[in-house]
């Protein structure tokens, strides 16, 4: 085990509940999907199991899931022995189950793989123009009446479709949104990056390392990468993709995928830098939007 690693917090959108600003994404694959919905097998099961402990037991306490990946119960296992209060639980409802009943079905489904009676943040995984967002946002609602969620986003929503969502919404807001976001994809920060700061509603970014892409120094300007790395002692260029979408705006929290404990312990180091505005004129500037 190396040092601790110093782990910021924030507000987690108007939540109220403060996140560690690095999260941990629990997608593994199309086939180990497959496999553990057809064949009910978990392969990697105990390293899965130990890259989550790892980022909980240094602090990490944001996690996100989804119906589809399998990865609930691997979660709900995950956690035993953590103060469920001290946890941020994200799960989403699929596609499919964005009807009233049927939302609401599949969140029972997803309370029970998660071995859990509230959800903290119930997002709807993409749109889904069959069913009126009226309908999915209302059923959202009864679940916050209820007390089996907490708050409820969205994900893979155009901004036209995202402000059609906060519109249909009577009670309660939208808290968050998840998008593919990196910094080597910013197509984002034509429009939803500032209707997000504008309303103050949370970012997970996914793909925050491009897929994996962002951990090999090939993907960067060698120069940008190495000035950086040696002014803030960063040890990976994973470091800096998470620091970058962190240091972007304060309601930015990405969500690297969590399956392997090494990189688990790697990512963690991006949660306590802070790029500073020169850092991040020349990281813009060598990776200019698209
Ligand atoms: N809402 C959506 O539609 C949607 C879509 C896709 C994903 N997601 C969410 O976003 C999360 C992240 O997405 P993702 O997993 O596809 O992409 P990602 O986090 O950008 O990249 C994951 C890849 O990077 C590797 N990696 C992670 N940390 C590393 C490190 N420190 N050094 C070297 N390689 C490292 C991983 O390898 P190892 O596995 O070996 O660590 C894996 O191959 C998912 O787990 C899921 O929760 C949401």
């Amino acid at each position: 085990m190396g040092e601790k690693i110093c782990m910021e917090y924030r507000e987690f959108g108007k939540t109220g509940f403060k996140t560690s600003v690095i999260g941990m994404g629990t997608y593994y694959d199309p086939g180990w999907i497959v496999s553990a919905k057809l064949f009910r097998t978990r392969p990697n099961l105990d390293r899965h199991l130990e890259a989550i402990r790892v980022g909980l037991d240094n602090g990490i306490n944001l996690i996100d899931t989804a119906e589809l990946y399998g990865s609930e119960s691997i979660v709900a296992k995950a956690v035993k022995g953590t103060k469920r209060d001290d946890l941020f639980i994200a799960t989403k409802v699929w596609r499919s189950h964005l009807k009233y009943d049927s939302l609401i079905k599949a969140c029972r489904r997803s309370l029970k793989n998660l071995d859990t009676s509230y959800i903290d943040l119930y997002q709807v995984h993409f749109p889904n123009g069959r069913v009126p967002i009226a309908e999915t946002m209302r059923a959202m609602e009864y679940l916050v009446d209820q007390g089996l969620i907490r708050h409820f986003g969205i994900s893979n929503f155009n901004l036209p479709q995202m402000i059609a969502a906060e519109n249909a919404v009577r009670k309660y807001e939208i808290t968050s949104t998840q998008m593919n976001y990196s910094i080597a994809n910013r197509k984002l920060e034509a429009d939803i990056l500032p209707h997000c700061m504008e309303k103050n509603i949370a970012i997970l970014p996914y793909y925050p390392l491009a897929h994996g892409k962002l951990s090999g120094d090939g993907s960067w300007p060698k120069d940008v990468l190495s000035a950086i790395m040696q002014k803030h002692g960063i040890k990976k260029p994973t470091t800096v993709a998470l620091a970058w979408l962190a240091s972007r705006w304060n309601g930015i929290f990405p969500i690297p995928r969590a399956s392997n404990p090494d990189h688990v312990r790697d990512n963690l180091e991006a949660g306590s830098i802070k790029l500073d505005d020169a850092d991040m004129k020349m990281l813009d500037s060598a990776f200019p939007p698209r």
